[in-house]
């Protein structure tokens, strides 16, 4: 079994942090998103993955690598434009050839092993698998009809879905995959688009076996979900203090300081997790709060927020909260008078003031 992992598209949804980054590459508890995704697959014993990279390729590249960090061997592919999922299996029919395939959207996070449904895929000999789960905003996704314990019908993005159980971004084929893209059409937002892709496969007598998710899903394309993703990940973490915590300091619940972080005259309320080389002071970082390496946090209040690396918080009165911070961002008390919001902010940046 072979692993394509889609890392490309435009990630206009998080703007401006996707200006200069890949969202697949933003951080949750401190670890790009994109990780997770190489993870479970390896996990699944699939090690030959391919990687569907676009604008953000060099990006991509630089915090991938070739993938023997993790024991995996990592193939790009080029994409030159977001097509569609499906364009995107399109242009890694070279690499995927006939074998059989897992596809991993980049920015899907999950928190179940694929690997029982992996041995699934394979001992009931089936054509596609894909994973669903319930949503209160099914319009926003793929969504699935059951009949009869079968999958009937699968629509992107419906005005009225007839069902809240969406596909996933999570998708299993063999070769059958590249003729049903052959006989699609672009849709109505020009995309060549994986449901329509599934819905041949089923039109054409295929076996599509389905799995209803478990555990929770998030698709970290907008800002809430990177928080809901970030909320969910720390409540599942352990206690572990690399790091240096003063005496003056106090940490309460489940806690990551890695390591040459420093927490001086503190109070960090988990579940929170502190990067490297990062120094919190005379401050409280409060639960559902990852602040990444190379940051600096003085007199001031944060929490269920994400700060990405090297961004400085210093003498802010009143809590930021629910926040996503980019990198090298500088949040400081203005020194100079008249007392006023003194802000350089990127196109598409969104600031809430009391
Ligand atoms: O997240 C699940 C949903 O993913 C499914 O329910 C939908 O059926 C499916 O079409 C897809 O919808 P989205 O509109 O959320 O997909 P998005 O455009 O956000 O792309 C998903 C990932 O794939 C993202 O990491 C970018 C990458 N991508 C996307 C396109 C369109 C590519 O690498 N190439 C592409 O051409």
């Amino acid at each position: 079994m072979k692993g394509l992992i889609l890392s490309g598209g435009k990630g206009t949804r998080l703007r401006p942090i996707t200006y200069t980054s890949a969202k697949q590459l933003v951080p949750i508890a401190n670890k790009p998103v994109l990780f997770y995704a190489i993870e479970n697959l390896v996990d699944a014993g699939i090690t030959d993955l391919g990687i569907i990279v676009g604008d953000t390729k060099e990006e991509v590249k630089a915090a991938v690598g070739d993938g023997s960090h993790w024991g995996a061997k990592v193939t790009y592919i080029e994409q030159d434009q977001p097509l569609g999922l499906a364009h995107a299996i399109k242009v890694a029919r070279g690499f995927l050839g006939d074998d059989r395939f897992v596809m991993f959207l980049g920015d899907n996070f999950i928190q179940e092993s694929i690997s029982p449904l992996v041995n699934r895929f394979e001992v009931d000999g089936l054509n596609c698998q894909i994973l669903l789960t319930s949503v209160p905003n099914p319009e926003e996704c793929g969504v699935v009809e059951i009949e009869n314990g079968r999958v009937i019908r699968l629509v992107e993005k419906p005005k009225e879905p007839k069902s809240d159980l969406v596909a996933i971004g999570i998708y299993m084929f063999d070769h059958h995959v590249f003729d049903a893209i052959e006989r699609i059409k672009p849709s109505w937002r020009g995309e060549l688009e994986i449901t329509d892709t599934i819905q041949q496969l089923i039109d054409a007598g295929l076996k599509v076996g389905h799995y209803i998710l478990k555990g929770w899903w998030v698709d970290t394309g907008k800002m809430s979900d990177i928080l809901e993703a970030n909320r969910l990940l720390l409540e599942d973490m352990s206690y572990s203090i690399q790091g240096h915590v003063d005496g003056e300091s106090k940490v309460f619940g489940k806690v990551v300081i890695e390591k040459g972080a420093e927490v001086v005259n503190s109070v960090i309320r988990g579940p929170a997790i502190i990067g490297e080389n990062t120094i919190i002071m005379n401050s409280f970082v409060g639960p559902f709060t990852s602040i990444h390496f190379g940051c600096t946090v003085t007199n001031s209040e944060i929490e269920h927020s994400i700060v990405l690396e090297n961004s400085q918080i210093l003498d802010i009165e009143g809590r930021i909260e629910d926040s996503l911070i980019g990198r090298n961002v500088e949040i400081t008390k203005s020194p100079i008078k008249p007392k006023a919001f003194k802000l350089m902010l990127g196109d598409n940046s969104k600031v809430g003031i009391l």
